[in-house]
């Protein structure tokens, strides 16, 4: 197991460039099931999530070949296996993408419940009412074990009881090669939907709407190859413009698309930031006193989840009282324990809500990661903390930032990554 130490209050400054969003890159990999074209995909970021996909990709029989820095070659064509492995799949929430693909290809497929962050409870039931209603015969084996199977998948219309953006995502890979036209309804928004449906209609898909609530597929009855670049990840532009603002530092962020945060950019200048947001780039300024906000995470265009936690250390820096409202996941406000053990002043008023006070003071700890997204929180605590902070199951943050101690040491940062003795 490997660990991070990280020596804090050390201003950070610079440029860092952001890589390709995690959760686009795992579902352009997994749609490519669909089709027996070879695809090429570029910009897909190297980091644990989508080794694993890779992995489980191969298992299947898809030939996934490195032809470069990030740039795969992937062809399905004698991909025959449909059985997906446990032991693969239980570290990868993003599993459930190949469900659809593999039985619009092979008209069956076995899985378990998928892995993944433990941020909530995570069910799969609008994933299966949406297999149904396309035709689809799902039985459950127990142990959240499912055997699915569809003679021919048929057009539907599908209305999602949330917003759910892989249950959207997964709902147009299944509906892509059905008999006649899909309608889903209370579709999730986000820019990785409109990416997917973007390359996979560059592949000969005929998909209406991404971007929207109400999305039209009308089936076809193959897909071509393709080539496609993976767009740049807004999470992680989001986290480094987070941490800028922590850190009272000047850093650039590029090769970014901040028309995709609108809403951070928001809350970021009621907050105090001066931001100068460019096309490809933001920068972010020293600002001096920060003020407290109300903070309500929303499906996009709103505030993301993914970036609650990060924003949540900013507000231990901000004078006053600040209410985040956690709206997406029911256990994604626990980290903020830890952020008491290092000095920040947060009460949980419910699993959806907290109030943190600041500005804090905050102490170096031995700590470990939770998850993905509270585990590069902790780093911006870490770095924000008076003396050393030890952090532990960094492999969480590997699963969504590449190689993430060196753009921060390029930066300034003191942060070392060591074996856990
Ligand atoms: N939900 C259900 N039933 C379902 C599916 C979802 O109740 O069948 C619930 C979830 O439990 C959650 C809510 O619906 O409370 C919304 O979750 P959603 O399904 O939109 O999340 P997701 O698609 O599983 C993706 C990202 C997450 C990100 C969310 C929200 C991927 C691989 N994951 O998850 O990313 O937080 O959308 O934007 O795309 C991360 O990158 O750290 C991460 C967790």
């Amino acid at each position: 197991m490997e660990q991070f130490i990280i020596k804090g209050q050390r201003p950070l400054s610079g440029e860092i460039k952001v890589g390709g969003a995690k959760n686009s890159a795992l579902k352009i990999l997994a749609a490519s099931l669909l089709s027996d074209k070879k695809w090429r995909v570029k910009n897909v970021p190297q980091i644990e999530d989508i080794e694993r996909m890779t992995d489980v990709l191969k298992d299947l029989g898809v030939e996934v070949l490195s032809i470069g820095s990030g740039y795969y070659s992937l062809d399905a064509s004698r991909a025959a296996k449909t059985d997906l492995d446990p032991k693969l799949t239980r570290r990868l929430r993003a599993s459930i993408m190949l469900v659809g693909p593999l039985l619009a290809r092979h008209g069956r497929v076995r899985f378990s419940h998928p892995g993944g962050c433990v941020i909530g409870k995570r069910p799969i039931d609008i994933f299966l009412a949406g297999y149904k209603a396309l035709g689809a015969e799902i039985k459950e084996r127990g142990g959240g074990n499912y055997e699915i199977f569809a003679r021919k998948l048929k057009g539907t219309t599908f209305v999602f009881r949330i917003v759910s953006v892989t249950a959207t995502e997964s709902l147009i890979l299944t509906s892509i090669l059905a008999k006649g036209k899909t309608i889903l309804k209370n579709a999730a928004c986000e820019p990785e939907v409109v990416s997917l449906a973007d390359f996979l209609n560059s592949c000969g898909a005929k998909i209406k709407g991404a971007g929207t609530s109400t999305i039209e597929i009308e089936g076809v009855n193959s897909l071509s190859g393709g080539e496609h670049t993976i767009i740049p990840d807004r999470i992680e532009t989001g986290t480094f413009a987070i941490m800028a603002a922590a850190l009272n530092s000047h850093i650039k962020i590029t090769n970014c698309n901040p028309s995709h945060l609108d809403a951070l950019w928001v809350m970021l200048n009621n907050v105090g930031m001066k931001l100068d947001i460019g096309k490809n780039y933001v920068i972010v300024e020293p600002s001096g006193r920060l003020r407290a906000v109300n903070l309500k995470t929303h499906e996009y265009p709103g505030f993301p989840t993914d970036l609650q936690a990060p924003f949540t250390v900013l507000l231990t820096q901000a004078h006053g009282s600040s209410l985040v409202h956690e709206t997406v996941y029911e256990g994604r406000l626990f980290y903020t324990d830890i952020l008491n053990q290092m000095g920040a002043n947060i009460i949980m008023c419910d699993p959806h809500r907290i109030i943190v006070n600041g500005p804090a003071k905050l102490y170096g700890q031995k700590v470990t990661s939770p998850d993905l997204r509270a585990g590069i929180a902790l780093v911006i605590a870490a770095l924000l903390a008076k003396g050393e902070t030890t952090l532990g199951n960094i492999y969480q943050i590997d699963r969504g930032y590449e190689k993430i101690e060196e753009r921060l040491q390029a930066l300034g940062a003191s942060i070392q990554r060591i074996r856990e003795k």
